[in-house]
């Protein structure tokens, strides 16, 4: 079969980088968060990658849950509007919640989820994004860990997503513009 790599143009973030910098990340986390039990959540599907490889480089006790969100559809520009598609098992009582990420891109998913989130009686709700695309922002999101800012440009890979596709890629590449256009 075709070689997706074939449908991209730079690769932006590497296999080795993005790693490495998850690593980093988790350094952090387990520094702030010792002693505690943290719950992360991950928000599917963009997030399976960057949670199975944050959580395998955490030290301390942690929790998995899922939400499903989307906003995107089969598009390349958010639809504004996020859906759940799936809602979370834990209850949030008390709770350390990390967020966990792929990507902030105009920032209306994670600003709709903290809102969420906020009524649901957790102890603190932080987040932490992989990527983040400052010139996209349509509203501000305090993230508290992030991988790399990026350029606003369409990337897929390790996690992201065009139409469902190019998730399982190892590294964070831009799309060539021949593919949605
Ligand atoms: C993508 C990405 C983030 C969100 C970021 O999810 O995984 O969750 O968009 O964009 P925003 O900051 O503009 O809201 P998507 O809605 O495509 O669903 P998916 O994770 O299932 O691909
Ligand atoms: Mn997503
Ligand atoms: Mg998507």
């Amino acid at each position: 079969s075709s070689d997706i790599r074939d449908e991209l143009t730079d690769i932006l973030v590497t296999e080795k980088e993005i790693q490495d910098k998850l690593r980093e990340l988790a350094a952090r986390i387990d520094e702030d968060y010792a002693g505690k039990d943290v719950l992360l959540v991950g928000v599917l599907k963009g997030a399976v990658m960057v949670m199975a490889d944050l959580a395998r480089s955490l030290c301390g006790h942690v929790q998995m849950d899922w939400m499903a969100v989307s906003s995107y559809g089969a598009g390349t520009k958010s639809s504004g509007v996020v859906q759940i598609r799936k809602d979370l098992d834990s209850d949030l009582t008390n709770r350390h919640v990390l967020i966990v990420e792929d990507i902030i891109d105009s920032g209306l998913t994670l600003s709709w989820l903290l809102e969420n989130f906020e009524s649901r009686g957790a102890a603190s709700i932080e987040v932490c994004a992989l990527l983040r695309k400052p010139d996209a922002a349509k509203v501000q999101i305090d993230c508290k860990y992030v991988g790399f800012d990026i350029p606003n440009e369409f990337v897929v890979g390790y996690g992201l997503d065009f139409a469902e596709r190019y998730r399982n890629l190892r590294d964070v590449a831009v799309l060539a513009p021949h593919v949605y256009s």
